[in-house]
């Protein structure tokens, strides 16, 4: 009981002199390689076995011959665990390196989307967090050129669509201001195009402020139970006025009578208003407008069919975007700032809802669904 009792003390002290000097030489290491400190590591703990088992040798008595296998045993295994260590020391290094590596090439704008298994699955979990960081900042990269592009187009548009009107007023201005016209007849025309323009000025500017709320998410809804009949049959009232005038006829087709919205009546009565303007506007003479609205299961549906002949598929993606005009329209004298469809797909997703648009044989359909006020009951 005695011998035990001697032979752990020696053990443990030989145990916690190897360790506390092992803990002393890995902290003074801190900032040397992973392979280099798990091997400091694994020959602390067979220093300390070594350490315990000679001088429990030499207290026990054994014999020289004895000890000396002793240790040559101990040396082996020792050599055996140091060598584990360092080649694990290795890998773990290496698959740092890779980590190191993979976010220097993320800093420099790359995207990285695979680093590879790393042996251990805390690096593996490192790694997955870096390619997801890599993908999500490349988005946010995409998002923010894109959002720049859309900048940098409305700037251009500003300039140019303000501009130009104002340089027209200026002139004609300056011209009644020095009497170079003076003929009545001319001086009523030069009025009633100022006229107009400020106008097409003040509607301008009432569109890029609306546009302004819409992006800075500050627009005021005073949502109401309104009928889906009323918000057709009140655009089509107001709308009937230009078709008469370019002889377009307008219809409208309601699926469903008793279908209720709630919505604000002024932004989304400025929606329909805006795709019937667009509809009349691109309708040749003759051709035909159309209406169609209901209900179906959880939404309501509001469709406007023209006859334009089709949107060309290189534009009917961009008709949404801020101050986007189809090749026709920048080309005619066609006044309209492409602000239009913007701010209606901003109002429409305000609601909830979602705006699309499509060809059709004679032309095409822009349709909006909203969520309807109440679960509409199907008959
Ligand atoms: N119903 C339609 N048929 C054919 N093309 C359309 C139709 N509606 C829109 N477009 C195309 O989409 C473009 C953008 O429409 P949007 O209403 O945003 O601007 P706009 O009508 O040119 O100007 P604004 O509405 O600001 O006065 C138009 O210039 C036109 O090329
Ligand atoms: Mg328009």
């Amino acid at each position: 009981m005695k011998d035990i009792v001697i032979l752990a003390g020696i053990a443990m002290a030989a145990a916690v002199v190897s360790g506390v000097l092992g803990v002393a030489l890995l902290h003074a290491m801190r900032n040397a390689s992973a392979s280099l400190q798990a091997t400091v590591a694994v020959a602390t703990g067979t220093a300390a076995v070594a350490v315990g088992t000679g001088l429990a040798a030499k207290a026990m008595f054994i014999s020289g011959h004895d000890l000396d296998a002793l240790l040559i045993v101990l040396v082996a295994a020792g050599a055996i665990g140091v060598a584990i260590a360092v080649w694990f020391g290795h890998k773990v290094a290496s698959s740092t390196g890779s980590l190191v590596d993979a976010a220097r090439r993320i800093a420099g704008g790359e995207v990285v989307r695979h680093i590879g298994p790393l042996n251990t699955r805390e690096l593996d979990e490192l790694a997955q967090e870096l390619e997801n960081t890599s993908v999500n900042l490349e988005s946010a990269r995409s998002r923010e050129a894109a959002m720049e592009a859309a900048r940098r187009e409305l700037v251009a548009w500003v300039s140019h669509d303000l501009r130009t009107p104002l340089a027209g007023i200026r002139a004609m201005s300056e011209a009644l201001e020095d009497g170079v016209v003076n003929d009545r007849q001319t001086v009523a025309r030069y009025h009633r195009a100022l006229r107009v323009e400020a106008d097409r000025l003040a509607g301008l500017v009432d569109d890029l402020f609306e546009l302004s709320r819409i992006q800075a998410g500050a627009l005021r809804l005073e949502m109401e139970c309104v009928p889906l009949r009323d918000l057709v049959s009140d655009a089509l009232a107001g709308a009937a006025g230009v078709a008469r005038a370019k002889n377009v006829n307008l219809e409208g087709r309601m699926n469903d009578d008793g279908a209720e919205l709630n919505i604000s009546l002024p932004e989304m009565a400025r929606v329909v208003r805006n795709l019937l303007e667009n509809a009349i506007h691109h309708t040749p003479s003759d051709g035909t407008v159309l209406i169609e609205a209901g209900a179906a299961s959880d939404h309501a549906f509001l469709s406007v069919i023209d006859s334009c002949g089709g949107i060309p598929e290189s534009d009917i993606e961009r008709v949404f975007e801020v101050a986007f005009r189809g090749e026709a329209s920048r080309t005619s004298d066609d006044k309209g700032g492409g602000l239009g469809l913007a701010i209606s797909k901003g109002i429409v997703e305000a609601h909830n809802g979602d705006i699309a648009v499509h060809n059709e044989e004679e032309g095409c359909r822009f349709t909006v669904l909203l969520p309807l006020e109440q679960p509409h009951a199907t008959a």
